[in-house]
């Protein structure tokens, strides 16, 4: 399957590299009977099947008013200083009438050299990017290859969706890629050359997933937690390093740290201030540069004072149960209102309690004196157990 698919990639790069030289001999620009020329200089359009001895006739864009400062010899239209209002369908006509050419003129100027930038988000690509430092109105496209010491020269492959970009698949990361990205139009081309090492492009993709909490019960506390860029491809031997910056909004001056991990605990907050936070990654062994930042992500530090943090706080407890919030005592002693209905409950339970135990009292007393009425004459062991008996209910009924 691999040899295939290899097989089947080294197919393609010879068709492309095949389509890219014919059309690169190729003068034409996909337009039939279409000439080009240069803005502000003089041209020269030939009237073909005219001979020198009979007069031709020409019009622009089938009307006999010729651009201003243009003129006939032998034949042939000269504009001198052509302007891009000399544009257009020039045709010429023998003395009877008959049309005997016609062509339309495209004016323009040849390419400036690309402005060129190469990067790569990961070691499996990397990508250059150009654009054109002059409008020259003109049909353009690039010719864009590489040259190492392991190839001879290469395309880079550019793909139609994703136009002025080209792409090396699976360079080699300690060689040094020399670029060639030439601008070519119908009136000439020009390149830029450019040396890459992958180590000095790479410039991951922002972090992602940041997410922003405040720690319950710590005031100036801020836990900050990122993933990777999905481009960047964990199984690569490459870590990634990351930097936090964060500011409250009321001292907006950044500080910044570094880690390895991919969470950090902020513990220089300004208490009750909502703070923004940004962070970027860049290779563990700072080759290339820093990715660009994450959007702001805000959050303020928990804080006893109002109703809505406390209810944050607490789905933050719910959500990660195993941090932070284990060495620190259970919310409801802190709440005061928790507090008073507890005390509520407490009172009435006891005043409960206290009925039951004034009512069976009542009936013990009661009980007594009717026994010992009755009888007097019977044994004090008796008497004395029964009435431990009863007073022993309440206490029960208490616990
Ligand atoms: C040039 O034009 C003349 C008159 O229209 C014609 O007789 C002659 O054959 C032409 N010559 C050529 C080479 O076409
Ligand atoms: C082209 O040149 C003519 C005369 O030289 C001028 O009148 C006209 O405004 C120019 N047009 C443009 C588009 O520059
Ligand atoms: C001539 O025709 C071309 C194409 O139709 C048009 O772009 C151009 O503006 C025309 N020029 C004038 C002076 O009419
Ligand atoms: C230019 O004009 C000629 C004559 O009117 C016509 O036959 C030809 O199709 C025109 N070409 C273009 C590109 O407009
Ligand atoms: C490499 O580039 C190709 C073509 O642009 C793309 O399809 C592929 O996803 C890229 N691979 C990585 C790992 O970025
Ligand atoms: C760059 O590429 C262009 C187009 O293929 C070529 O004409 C030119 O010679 C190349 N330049 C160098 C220095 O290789
Ligand atoms: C990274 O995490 C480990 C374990 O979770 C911790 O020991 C270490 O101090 C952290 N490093 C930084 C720079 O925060």
């Amino acid at each position: 399957m691999t040899s295939c698919g290899a097989c089947l990639g080294r197919m393609m790069v010879a068709l492309t590299a095949a389509m890219l030289s014919t059309s690169v001999s190729s003068s034409r620009w996909g337009e039939e009977g279409v000439e080009y020329g240069q803005l502000g200089t003089s041209i020269t359009l030939p009237c073909d099947r005219a001979n020198g001895s009979s007069p031709v006739e020409w019009r622009f864009n089938g009307s006999a008013d010729l651009p201003q400062r243009s003129s006939t010899r032998l034949g042939s239209l000269i504009l001198l200083q052509a302007n891009l209002s000399a544009v257009g369908n020039y045709s010429c006509y023998d003395d009877r009438g008959r049309l005997l050419s016609s062509r339309f003129l495209r004016l323009g100027y040849p390419p400036g050299k690309p402005s060129v930038l190469c990067h790569t988000s990961n070691y499996e690509n990397f990508s250059c990017y150009w654009t054109s430092t002059l409008e020259t109105f003109l049909p353009t496209r690039y010719i864009t290859t590489y040259k190492n010491t392991h190839h001879p020269t290469s395309p880079c492959l550019q793909d139609p969706a994703r136009p002025n970009m080209c792409s090396v698949i699976k360079p080699k990361i300690w060689s040094s890629y020399r670029m060639n990205i030439t601008e070519e139009n119908p009136l000439g081309s020009s390149f830029q050359l450019l040396v890459v090492m992958m180590h000095t492009i790479v410039k991951p993709d922002p972090p992602e997933a940041l997410v922003v909490q405040p720690v319950p019960f710590f005031p100036r506390r801020l836990q900050v937690r990122w993933d990777c860029p999905v481009t960047w491809h964990k199984e690569s031997h490459f870590e990634l390093k990351f930097r936090v910056q964060y500011c409250s909004v009321l001292h907006a001056s950044w500080s910044v740290v570094e880690t390895v991990n991919l969470s950090y605990v902020i513990t220089d907050a300004y208490a009750g201030a909502e703070h923004v936070v940004q962070v970027s990654a860049r290779d563990f062994l700072d080759s290339g540069s820093w990715s660009d930042w994450t959007a702001e992500a805000r959050a303020t530090p928990w804080s006893s004072s109002t109703k809505e943090t406390s209810d944050k706080t607490t789905t933050v407890e719910l959500e990660d149960p195993g941090e932070g919030p284990s060495k620190v005592p259970h919310t409801e002693p802190f709440d005061p209102s928790d507090a008073l209905e507890k005390v509520a409950i407490l009172a009435s339970m006891g005043t409960f309690a206290f009925i039951i135990l004034s009512v069976a009292l009542i009936i013990t007393v009661l009980v007594w004196i009717r026994v010992r009425k009755k009888g007097k004459d019977q044994a004090k062991n008796r008497d004395f157990i029964s009435v431990v008996h009863l007073k022993a209910l309440p206490r029960t009924q208490i616990l």
